[in-house]
């Protein structure tokens, strides 16, 4: 097994048996590691150290990768997945991609998807996703003032014609199974009426200081698996995305308590809380020693049903991915993306 710079892909010594990662079951009845590591590094980490922490990731025993293609690292991390393939078979690992937004027209939906597959240098993908339900765009690293100029509001005629370019890549063979992403509960249950291939996953913010109870209920009693993006309350996002009534999960007291207990990182709490609570969390960091601890905390003591109910008393409704570049007319607030009122929010809100 020697890779192309000549290093074999080993396990490490001190990693996780990947048979010991929980997993989840999906409508196929595929299974699915229940943590993932999450590789947008946003302005702070390069690609480079991304696809180097995917092979760091595997080596200690992760299978699960979040990658979407405007992440921009998937032409680095397809060689790291090649490299983890000269150990691992494909069958073995699980490796998720997204649709952006300026690519749910007509045909851009598989155009995407390919350019994702020869980037990630992979056959298939395990899951795909619709990345958000708005078409709308913007530049990379704009403040939350930006708008797209073209932006348009959630229409759901338009979303289901993306759809069926989802479902018509499982028809080709691409993609084993597909999603939705930072969907509400009115949103989902159009889609779901409408799909001729229901959503196998959604992925949505959630940490415990965000733990959205009616759209994570409605999502497993709908069979539909539930990713946690952001598990940590996403500790290093930059400044443009950080608000000022914005609370830090990882200093809450609670999850401090439980960490001293342990004697870990409180980030670590937050990702064991996620995974006992029953959705896959998918943390991100390009740093040895934290996605060890990370998915170690999935193997090791669980939390007890107290610190269980404990952590349930925190959720502060804190949302830290607002949205705001994607609102389609002056105005608006972000909460007007979220369908708040429990209604798709008017074209003409
Ligand atoms: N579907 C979507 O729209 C969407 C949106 C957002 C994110 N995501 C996905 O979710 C993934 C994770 O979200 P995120 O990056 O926003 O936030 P996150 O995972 O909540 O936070 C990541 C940060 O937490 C710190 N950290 C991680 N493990 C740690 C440990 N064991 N001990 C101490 N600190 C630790 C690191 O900070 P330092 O770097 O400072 O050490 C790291 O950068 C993304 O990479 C992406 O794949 C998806």
């Amino acid at each position: 097994m020697t890779t192309q710079n000549g290093s074999a892909f080993a396990p490490a010594a001190n990693g996780v048996d990947p048979n010991r990662v929980p997993r989840k079951t999906l409508r196929t009845g595929a299974a699915i590691p229940a943590i993932g590591l999450g590789t947008f590094g946003s302005d702070k980490y390069s690609g480079e150290e991304v696809a180097a922490a995917v092979v760091g990731a595997a080596e200690v025993g992760y299978r699960h990768f979040d990658c979407a293609s405007v992440y921009g690292n998937e032409h680095l991390i397809g060689p790291a997945l090649q490299t983890i393939m000269r150990g691992v078979r494909r069958e073995d690992l699980w490796v998720t991609s997204k649709v952006w937004n300026d690519r749910h027209g007509e045909g851009q939906v598989i155009e995407s998807c390919r350019k994702s597959l020869r980037d990630l240098r992979l056959d298939y993908l395990d899951l795909y996703l619709v990345h958000w339900p708005f078409p709308n765009s913007h530049a990379k690293g704009v403040d939350v003032s930006s708008r797209d100029p073209h932006a348009q509001p959630y229409l759901h005629e338009n979303y289901m014609k993306t759809w069926r370019q989802m479902e018509h890549l499982v028809e080709m063979g691409l993609v084993r199974h597909i999603g939705t992403s930072n969907m509400t509960i009115p949103k989902l249950r159009l889609v779901l009426r409408d799909a001729g291939i229901k959503p196998a996953a959604n992925e949505m913010e959630l940490h415990p200081h965000f733990q959205q109870p009616e759209l994570f209920r409605y999502v497993v009693d709908n069979g539909i698996v539930p990713i946690g993006y952001s598990p940590i309350g996403s500790p290093s996002r930059p400044e443009r995305d950080r608000t000022p009534e914005d609370t830090v999960d990882i200093e809450d007291p609670v999850i401090v308590k439980i960490a001293t207990r342990l004697g870990v990182h409180p980030a670590v709490v937050c990702v064991k809380w996620a995974v006992q609570h029953g959705q896959i969390p998918i943390p991100f960091s390009v740093k040895r020693p934290q996605y060890l601890s990370t998915l170690r905390a999935v193997v090791g003591e669980p939390l007890t049903d107290e610190e269980m109910r404990a952590v349930a008393g925190i959720d502060r409704n804190n949302r830290l991915i607002k949205g705001h570049v994607f609102l389609w007319k002056d105005g608006q607030t972000w909460e007007d993306l979220w369908d708040v009122s429990g209604e798709i929010t008017p074209l003409d809100r």
